[in-house]
């Protein structure tokens, strides 16, 4: 089986421009049956909502952080409430967040809360097994029904740095998987990050227990990612 839900996680590339023009060449045949999730830069959110929109695209879009507050006096923040007519998911937890920004658990399960008040999917990215019981112990909502929660085990030494790809040994994932499937549920969806691309991609989409991925380098060629997607 192959992947059925696919993350482009653009991380802070790409001009206005430069979005624009990956879209434009995103072939978009092929997709029934796959989620494909692009979460761009907040920057590119409002141009590429309308033109996947107004042109019919099968793409879901997400924004790769959220803030841990309400809408109100939190100057520089982007609340769940105020992007949720533009986005259905939103990554959040990820690695690059605590390195460079120190985000801790604490503030992750803040950000679930508040997207799950606005009803956005959040795409909960898993260095390892101790985050996802502390979350589960903290916001237990994220198990209620197979749709609540995107879960992503994503361990930091898996992600790409400076174009060098150095994916994790693959039936680690798939065990680390298994353990993670047996407290969240067997239908929930557990994606893998990490170093994806297209040589990789059917290895890790054909694992028991992973349902996709979470690509960030090789998202940001449209025909590498197209690649992956078809993997
Ligand atoms: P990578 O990044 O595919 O470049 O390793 C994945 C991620 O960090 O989301």
């Amino acid at each position: 089986m192959g992947a059925s839900i696919i993350v482009a996680n653009w991380k802070a590339n790409k001009t206005p421009d430069e979005a624009a023009a990956w879209l434009q060449e995103f072939k978009t045949e092929g997709l029934e049956g796959k989620t494909v999730i692009l979460c761009p830069s907040l920057v590119h959110v409002p141009q590429l909502h309308y033109f996947i929109t107004t042109n019919h695209m099968p793409l879901a879009l997400g924004v790769q952080d959220i803030s841990p507050f309400d809408s109100g006096a939190y100057t520089g923040a982007v609340s769940a409430k105020q992007i949720k007519p533009l986005v259905s998911y939103a990554i959040v937890g990820h690695s690059e967040r605590r390195k460079y920004f120190h985000e801790t658990n604490d503030e992750v399960v803040e950000k679930l809360k508040r997207l799950q008040d606005a009803a956005i999917i959040p795409i909960l990215c898993l260095s390892d097994m101790g985050q996802l019981e502390y979350y589960l112990s903290h916001d237990p909502d994220l198990t209620k029904n197979p749709d609540a929660c995107v879960f992503v085990y994503e361990p930091p030494s898996a992600i790409s740095g400076g174009g060098v790809y150095k994916p994790e040994d693959p039936s680690a994932v798939s065990a680390i998987a298994k353990k993670m499937q047996e407290k969240i549920g067997s239908t929930a969806a557990i994606l893998y990050g990490g170093s994806i691309n297209p040589e990789n991609a059917k290895t890790f989409f054909q694992l028991e227990h992973i349902s996709g991925g979470l690509v960030g380098q090789a998202s940001l060629d449209p025909q590498t990612f197209s690649a992956i997607v078809h993997a």
